[in-house]
């Protein structure tokens, strides 16, 4: 079972260091950190397995999800590092955050909540009002990330 959650974009801070705009060339080691990230947790199934990961990024990337958004999409870095992402689509033309994840090893820091507020500013500096996601009722953590942001469950 899945919540659809929604957050009004106001003016919202630029991104904590350590977050930075999406690049092409991260698709190859985002698909590791997102089996990470979900790999023990409610939604590990809907991944599936490491190859799992890499295909949900490249269907994200490619339209599956909506039209991707790059200037809305985050990653956060450790050393040069993607040890987490944003992913961002224009879905029904509302801004939809399709995949967020941070690697375990990195969890806990804040990164989660850093690459949602700044796909939050660059969006409410691109015009949108609006951002949308949707997250497994028992999935709790993501929910509470998803509250302290600003998000209410809307359906
Ligand atoms: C959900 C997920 C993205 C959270 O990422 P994260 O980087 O650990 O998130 P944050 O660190 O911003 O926040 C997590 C917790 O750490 C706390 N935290 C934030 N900044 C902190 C800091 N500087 N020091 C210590 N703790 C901090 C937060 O308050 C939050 O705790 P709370 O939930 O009790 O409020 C991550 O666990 C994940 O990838 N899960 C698997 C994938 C997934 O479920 N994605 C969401 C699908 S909708």
């Amino acid at each position: 079972m899945r919540s659809r959650f929604q957050a009004p974009l106001r003016a919202t801070p630029p991104p904590p260091p350590g977050v930075r705009p999406f690049r092409a060339g991260d698709v190859p080691a985002l698909g590791p950190v997102m089996w990470d990230a979900y790999r023990g947790t409610p939604d590990e199934a809907d991944v599936g397995d490491p190859g799992g990961a890499a295909r949900e990024i490249r269907l994200a990337l490619d339209g599956e999800y909506g039209t991707f958004l790059p200037a809305a999409s985050f990653v956060a870095e450790d050393r040069g590092r993607p040890v987490g992402a944003a992913l961002v689509t224009l879905y029904r033309g509302l801004p939809l955050l399709a995949f967020l994840f941070t690697a375990p090893s990195h969890s806990g820091n804040g990164l989660g909540q850093g690459l949602v507020r700044a796909a939050m500013h660059a969006l409410a500096e691109q015009g949108h009002d609006t951002l949308t996601l949707a997250v497994t009722r028992r999935n709790r953590r993501a929910r509470r990330l998803y509250e302290h942001l600003g998000f209410v469950e809307v359906a």
